[in-house]
């Protein structure tokens, strides 16, 4: 049996793959929290230590890396500039060149922060202009994943969603808990986002390797839509109050990280390897029907 190995698989998206029918024998690593996972067979590492990626490396001998593993709050990124530098960039570096020198396909979670957001839709060919810490230090692991090793993946994910544990925190489920206990949840009406159920974006990291695709692939639903029209998706899917979604300009953004008006992602790319993508309203409906103690 072919073997996976997932870093940060007790991240969000590792929890994702965790529920994800899966042929191969998959691995996976944590640094603090081991979680509760069925399928993946779970590793402790600090992706900072140098030799700590090639040991496990050569205890599993796996059969491809994808590579989740990162510092991937943007607000904790632009007060940790350091170590965002560290593990979203230096680390990556390291762990592809592994990965290169043992000829494992590698796949590197990168993310629609690389963009201003100033364009209506981004295509694998625009160059980005990350406007944060974040963005700045994803991008910069891009390139260096991409000199290291020219047949990486390197796969943009757009924001995901899905319904987690409260230890693996997504939006979706603090959307959820705040409409159903009454409480008012601000959306931006003119910031827009083309998002991705978790479920999906493991089916496609997985087309992804099947395929042997090369080089940038921007994942995400087809038609572009604001935090707030999403919002009342899930009011539908879910069966909450509406009104308890208030409706915001990011004029009124009052944060201190630059926030991307504009992320939404173009996957004809991905959709020429063969990925038939599921609608947001479907996807949507699909989580709903799972059981609501998981969040
Ligand atoms: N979720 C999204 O909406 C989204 C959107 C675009 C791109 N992405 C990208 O997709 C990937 C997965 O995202 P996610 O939402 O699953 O992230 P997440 O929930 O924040 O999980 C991050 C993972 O990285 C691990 N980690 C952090 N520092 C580490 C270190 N020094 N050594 C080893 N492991 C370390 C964490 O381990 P512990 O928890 O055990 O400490 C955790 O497993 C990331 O690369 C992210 O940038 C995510």
């Amino acid at each position: 049996m072919q073997k996976l190995l997932f870093t940060g698989a007790s991240g969000f998206l590792g929890y994702c793959l965790d529920q994800f029918p899966s042929s191969f024998q998959l691995h996976g690593t944590y640094l603090n929290h081991a979680g509760n996972l069925k399928q993946i067979q779970l590793h402790q590492l600090d992706i900072r230590s140098t030799k700590a990626f090639s040991t496990l490396i050569d205890r599993i001998k796996p059969n491809a890396v994808i590579h989740a593993a990162a510092l991937s709050k943007p607000a904790f990124c632009e007060m940790n500039i350091d170590a965002s530098l560290e593990v979203n960039v230096d680390a990556t570096a390291r762990i592809a060149k592994c990965c290169q020198q043992h000829a494992i396909p590698f796949v590197f979670t990168s993310t629609d922060q690389v963009f201003s957001g100033k364009k209506e839709i981004y295509h694998e060919t625009d160059i980005p202009d990350p406007i944060h810490v974040y963005g700045t230090h994803k991008y910069e692991a891009e390139k260096q994943v991409q000199a290291i090793m020219p047949n990486a993946i390197i796969a943009r994910l757009p924001l995901l969603f899905g319904l987690s544990p409260a230890s693996i925190p997504n939006f979706l489920g603090e959307w959820i808990k705040k409409l159903s206990n009454k409480e008012q949840v601000f959306a931006f009406t003119d910031e827009r986002r083309t998002p991705l159920y978790g479920l999906e974006a493991i089916r496609a990291l997985f087309l992804l390797l099947n395929k042997e695709g090369k080089g940038i692939y921007h994942l995400g639903t087809e038609r572009p839509i604001s935090r707030y029209e999403k919002g009342l998706m899930i009011c539908d899917a879910f069966k909450l109050d509406a009104s308890y979604l208030i409706p915001t300009k990011l004029a009124d953004y009052k944060g201190k990280v630059p926030r991307v008006p504009n992320a939404s992602l173009d996957i004809s790319r991905l959709k020429s390897l063969g990925f038939i993508p599921t609608s947001l309203s479907a996807s949507l409906n699909e989580c709903a029907k799972q059981p609501i103690q998981l969040i």
